[in-house]
């Protein structure tokens, strides 16, 4: 069989207009702006409008991945849309970008593995191209947490945001930003510590759970904290054993954008200078699955990376789930 590899094509990202400051934030509940910048590194994020949904910044996002790819719609052949926060419970959000981006009857279907949906989407469509059972797959990750977000709970409202990233998948043009590996893992044991309790089969919606607030995100943030930092770490090392690679040869980390201090913990133990990692956290919040490749469209638009470049991906999120990925650039 024929040695494909899978790469980027293209890459592009959308963030809503209206911008939520921790000054606005002050003013919705109990906290300064001195406790959220030093304990998440956050200033501000996008939310966002009432007549906007998920698929709505997916959409743009969508669109400019394609520009930026040089690919037309009309040549995708699978949608791979990863969020938490869907339009609807079903039908998938990927099958209503696709009739709003105006592809054709393609293959559509969502990943929900939270803030690692979107390496989560590219591992399957590194997959789905090097096995060639599709050729252009477009990966969105989507989602507008400020839909599920208690705006009374001060330990949760001021670090999300609102945001979309995505990718175009295909064989590799010149052997150029090559998808080399990836490491995925998840440990369903520890669920309970992030979740929406209801709104679905266990917690259907009633008007008891509407009045207990079970239709917004909760989190034990000082446990998923932890965690994070351990599970992050061992996913970096692990895919760049996969690669046969050392920590040294990384040109550029792009971890989740959760918290400054997760992602400065992070740096510390794989022995990665900051001007190495991508952090855009301070502008953006944590934007769920969209944070990488948000970032990646970023320092993909930024001109700084150069061709064979070691760009590695890291992620952790709800479930809980961690994930790695190696692009050589
Ligand atoms: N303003 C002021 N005080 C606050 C706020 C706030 N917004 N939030 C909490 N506090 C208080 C608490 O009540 C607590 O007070 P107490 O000591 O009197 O009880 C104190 O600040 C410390 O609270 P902690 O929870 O211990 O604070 P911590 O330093 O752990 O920071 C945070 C909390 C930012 C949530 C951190 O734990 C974190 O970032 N966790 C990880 C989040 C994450 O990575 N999520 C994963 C992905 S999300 C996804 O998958 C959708």
């Amino acid at each position: 069989m024929e040695n494909i590899k899978a790469g980027i094509l293209g890459t592009g990202f959308y963030v809503p207009d209206k911008i939520l400051t921790n000054a606005d934030i002050e003013k919705m509940v109990d906290t300064s702006d001195e406790w959220i910048t030093t304990r998440t590194g956050i200033k501000e994020r996008h939310i966002i409008d009432d007549k906007q949904t998920t698929s709505d910044l997916a959409v743009f996002a969508s669109q400019n991945a394609l520009k930026n790819a040089k690919v037309d719609v009309s040549e995708v052949d699978c949608i791979i849309f990863a969020t938490i926060t869907p339009d609807m419970p079903f039908p998938s959000t990927a099958c209503i970008l696709q009739d709003k981006i105006g592809a054709k009857t393609v293959c559509a279907f969502d990943v929900n593995a939270a803030c690692c949906g979107f390496i989560y989407a590219l591992t399957m469509a590194k997959s789905f191209v090097e096995n060639d059972t599709f050729k252009k797959v477009l990966v969105v990750a989507a989602d507008a947490l400020s839909r599920i977000t208690d705006w009374t709970d001060r330990t949760t409202c001021v670090l999300f945001g609102d945001g979309a990233g995505a990718v175009v998948v295909g064989r590799a043009i010149d052997n150029k930003r090559v998808i080399l590996g990836s490491y995925l893992g998840a440990d369903g044991s520890a669920w309970d510590l992030l979740n929406m309790p209801a709104g679905g089969a266990q917690s259907p919606a009633t008007h008891k759970t509407i009045d207990e607030r079970l239709h917004f995100l909760k989190m034990n943030g000082n446990s998923v904290f932890k965690l994070a930092v351990r599970a992050m770490t061992n996913a970096a090392e692990t895919v760049l054993a996969k690669c046969n690679l050392k920590n040294k040869d990384v040109d550029l980390v792009i971890p989740h954008q959760a918290n400054l201090r997760i992602i400065n913990a992070l740096a510390q133990r794989l022995n990665a200078p900051l001007e190495k990692v991508w952090i855009n956290v301070t502008k953006y919040g944590n934007v769920s699955g969209a944070s990488v490749p948000i970032a990646m469209a970023e320092a993909d638009a930024s001109g700084k990376l150069e061709d064979g470049q070691i760009v590695l991906l890291d992620a952790f999120g709800a479930g809980l789930t961690w994930a790695s990925a190696i692009i050589r650039w």
